[in-house]
């Protein structure tokens, strides 16, 4: 799936998207950014569409949101005049290494063409003991589920990959180890994980 046709659907999905996602989402952001500290924190959303995780940052955190299309970022920047926000990519963040507490990831994972990179990368700029928190929808390792594998050809360019297994993500970042996994929305399609970067072990 190339990059520009999912910036393309994401156009399209723009002026609707809230309608769309907002009610249904609202109660899993709440609980997934509860997992953020009261206190000062760096961080990130990453592919922040139209900013519906904004209302759920505690105000002590210095939040920067990044997302690759423009017109989900005009919402939110209109929703949100002062929230700083970047046009850039997720899978090449413009951001040093362990940089940011906290990587929030609502709903990227299973959009952005390459997952594996975007984790990565999201890995990379999260400082050691830092936390991604994950609210996604992902397949168990050897889940049938027949239809969301049929769809995937094509939901995948147009919205989101329906066949994204979870643990082949994880098992490519041993730094990134598990805090919690919980379900949270049909039947444990959509999960809340948190994950936390491991202090890389000292050299003897
Ligand atoms: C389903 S929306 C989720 C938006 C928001 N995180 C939320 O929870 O409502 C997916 C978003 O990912 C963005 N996106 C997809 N691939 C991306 C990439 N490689 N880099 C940055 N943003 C990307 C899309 O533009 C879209 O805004």
């Amino acid at each position: 799936m190339s990059r520009q046709s999912l910036q393309r659907a994401y156009a399209l999905w723009a002026p609707i998207y809230n309608s769309a996602v907002r009610g249904f989402s609202a109660p899993l952001r709440q609980r997934s950014l509860s997992g953020i500290p009261s206190a000062p924190c760096r961080v990130l959303i990453d592919g922040i569409g139209t900013g519906l995780d904004i209302p759920y940052l505690p105000d002590t955190c210095a939040a920067v949101g990044i997302d690759f299309t423009h017109a989900m970022l005009r919402h939110a920047q209109s929703l949100s005049p002062h929230f700083p926000l970047i046009q850039a990519d997720a899978e090449a963040l413009p951001f040093p290494d362990n940089c940011f507490d906290m990587v929030v990831m609502h709903l990227i994972l299973a959009v952005v063409p390459h997952a594996g990179l975007a984790f990565a990368e999201a890995s990379r700029v999260l400082k050691p003991d830092g936390r991604i928190l994950l609210l996604d929808k992902f397949l168990r390792p050897g889940e049938r589920a027949f239809w969301r594998r049929l769809l995937a050809p094509l939901s995948g360019p147009i919205a989101t990959h329906t066949d994204l297994v979870f643990e082949d993500l994880l098992a490519q970042r041993p730094e990134l180890q598990i805090v919690s996994d919980l379900p949270a929305a049909v039947g444990g399609w959509f999960r809340l994980i948190t994950l936390e970067k491991t202090r890389a072990a000292p050299t003897p």
